[in-house]
């Protein structure tokens, strides 16, 4: 028989590259891919696999009670990876609500009908939610964040992700709902929307826009690749210990400044600019509020338990991931119109 996965969120950046690697490497499985297309939902990203006969795309809404659980009659799904968010730490600031509403209720919504659609048959079922190391909140300059960490969110982003991870556990206590979590650092690749420090980037050096580094550019992040996140995952929902959370990293620290300058050397060289041209872009501006100072994960968990390492170098996946942006002007474009310009004028504007 079939398995039914439901992904949510899979129209996203890490979402997309999950559904791919679903639909593309088990056959025996039906892959729903439930999307609502915010700004941040694009069905380009998945061009190559919406003829697949395992693939069938669902628009709608995880915080819509009623449609939630038709869909759970409908497809009697066996597991659920759930990614569908609100991701991004700029607009927590400037819209909390939105990101109570989809990442806290929306999550909720997701656990009520899976807790009453899988009633009695719960060893057969898996609840995979998709968090972030931002829950851990910030570390000094030294230190890693374990799966025993204590939650101390600091952003609206960071602390309606970690409601909703509580939310998954709570229902596994309460109810025996069978989950896995998994928190993961920053991650980078294709298909990323330009409002995250490396894609933002790239498209500003292409159009030779300064490059707005928040702050001294001291702040450290943990970088892996998407694709080696969407191992991870498919490694976690198969394999991974029920009621657990596993961390995901890439064994990758950088601060913002150093990560910008080999960025600016990476595109120049890309270019054909001359050396330092893209790094005279570069432009320390106000800093973000709360901003965390350093996250960094210990991934020896997974790594022990179910043999997970990144399998790309930073210089490797970002070389990787620049050449994509280039050779996709057209996505690049699409995105970049209409609603961006919007957002990036109230953003960046002095
Ligand atoms: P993204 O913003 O690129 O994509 C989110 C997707 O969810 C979009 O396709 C959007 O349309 C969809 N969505 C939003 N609200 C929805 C709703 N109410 N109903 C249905 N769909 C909805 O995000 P991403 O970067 O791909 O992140 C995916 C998940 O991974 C998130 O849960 C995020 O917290 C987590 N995560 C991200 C990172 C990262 O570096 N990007 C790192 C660790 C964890
Ligand atoms: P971001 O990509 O937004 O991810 P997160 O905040 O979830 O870590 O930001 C990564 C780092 O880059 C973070 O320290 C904030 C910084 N940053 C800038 O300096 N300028 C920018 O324009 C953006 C978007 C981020």
């Amino acid at each position: 028989m079939a398995k039914n996965i439901l992904i949510t969120g899979g129209a996203g950046f890490i979402g997309s590259h999950v559904v791919r690697r679903f639909v593309k490497g088990y056959a025996g499985y039906n892959i729903y891919n439930l999307d609502v297309l915010t700004y941040a939902g694009n069905l380009e990203n998945l061009k190559d696999v919406e003829g697949y006969s395992n693939y069938t795309f669902i628009k709608g809404d995880i915080v819509d009670v009623d449609f939630v659980q038709s869909l759970f009659a409908k497809y009697d799904f066996d597991g659920v990876i759930h990614l569908a968010a609100e991701s991004h730490v700029d607009r927590s600031i400037s819209d909390p609500l939105a990101f109570v509403r989809t990442n806290i209720i929306g999550t909720v919504n997701l656990l009520n009908s899976a807790r009453d659609a899988w009633k009695g048959a719960y060893s057969k079922k898996r609840f995979y939610h998709i968090s972030t190391d931002e829950v851990y909140g910030t570390l000094g300059s030294k230190g890693l964040f374990t799966e025993r960490t204590a939650y101390d969110p600091n952003s609206p982003y960071s602390a309606s992700k970690a409601s909703s991870d509580h939310f998954v556990r709570a229902y596994g206590e309460t109810y025996g709902l069978p989950y896995v979590i998994s928190n993961c650092s920053n991650n980078y690749g294709p298909n990323h929307f330009p409002e995250k420090l490396i894609p933002l980037f790239i498209n500003n050096i292409i159009n030779n826009i300064p490059l707005p580094v928040y702050g001294d550019g001291k702040y450290t992040r943990d970088w892996l690749f998407v694709e080696d996140h969407a191992v991870a995952i498919d490694l976690i929902f198969h394999k991974g210990k029920g009621q657990e959370t596993y961390n995901i990293g890439g064994f990758n620290e950088w601060q913002n400044i150093d990560l910008v300058k080999l960025l600016c050397k990476l595109m120049d060289q890309k270019l054909g600019r001359a050396k330092g041209t893209s790094e005279r872009l570069i432009s320390f501006v106000k800093d973000r509020p709360g901003h965390d100072l350093r996250y960094a994960i210990d991934a020896s968990k997974i790594n022990k338990e179910l043999g997970w390492e990144p399998s790309v170098t930073f210089e490797e996946g970002l070389e990787y991931t620049i050449d994509w942006y280039l050779t996709n002007g057209a996505w690049l474009e699409h995105v970049t119109s209409g609603e961006y310009r919007e957002y990036y004028k109230k953003m960046y504007a002095e």
